[in-house]
């Protein structure tokens, strides 16, 4: 996926979409965030949520992983100065390329999971658990197939257009939702709390890894 091309449309095609709702499920546990000292975030995008983190967590130290460099730049620009020292960019194929660190007390994945096949995603999700320490939190905001004959249908139809558009756009090659939250479990995470919304299509998520609180 090459998500260059899309980077400065990206905000506006999702407010036309959805309005702000796809915004509520990035920030539906952002006070989570507000205690972490050390955050990564994989396929932030362009920023926003990145933005919210260091406004509310001074302390926090956070490496950002994207493959697209025009999405990084537009992050770096939501940046505040003071915070700048606090937070490392890194361009790199998140799926190939080694994570920028681990012990992490807490991991952010809004709407990337999406972007693999089932096998990329499961691979992902070991790498991304194994770099975060016992007791610490991971932040999902997704999309998902609810229960439910007219939930379901309605999702369908808006996967269908979302997943057309992104291969048009960005040579995306995943065509459908991984089972992420069966792959979660099975990598050993421990779901604590979810919010729902859009009639189940969007679901923001908090995992934890089992493990020292401390
Ligand atoms: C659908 S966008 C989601 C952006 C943002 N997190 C949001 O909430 O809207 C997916 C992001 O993941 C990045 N991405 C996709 N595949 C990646 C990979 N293999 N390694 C690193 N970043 C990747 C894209 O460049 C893009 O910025």
């Amino acid at each position: 996926m090459n998500a260059d091309r899309i980077a400065a449309f990206y905000r506006w095609i999702e407010y036309v979409a959805f309005g702000k709702a796809l915004e509520r499920r990035r920030f539906a546990f952002l006070s989570r965030a507000a205690l972490s000292r050390r955050v990564l975030i994989l396929g932030e995008g362009d920023g926003r949520f990145l933005a919210r983190l260091l406004a509310l967590n001074d302390a926090a130290w956070v490496d950002v992983v994207d493959a697209s460099g025009s999405m990084l730049a537009l992050a770096r620009g939501r940046v505040p100065p003071p915070a700048a020292g606090r937070v490392r960019f890194h361009r790199r194929n998140a799926l190939l390329a080694p994570l920028p660190g681990d012990g992490y007390d807490l991991i952010v994945t809004h709407f990337f999971l999406d972007c693999f096949s089932t096998d990329d995603a499961a691979r992902m999700i070991a790498r991304l658990s194994a770099a975060l320490r016992p007791g610490g939190e991971w932040i999902v905001s997704e999309f998902q197939e609810p229960s439910g004959r007219l939930a379901r249908l309605h999702a369908r139809l808006w996967l269908f257009v979302m997943y057309a558009f992104f291969r048009l756009a960005t040579g995306l090659t995943a065509d459908k939702l991984p089972p992420y939250s069966t792959l979660l479990s099975a990598a050993g995470l421990v779901i604590e709390e979810q919010q729902q919304a859009r009639w189940g299509l969007m679901v923001s998520q908090l995992w934890r890894k089992p493990g020292d609180t401390a």
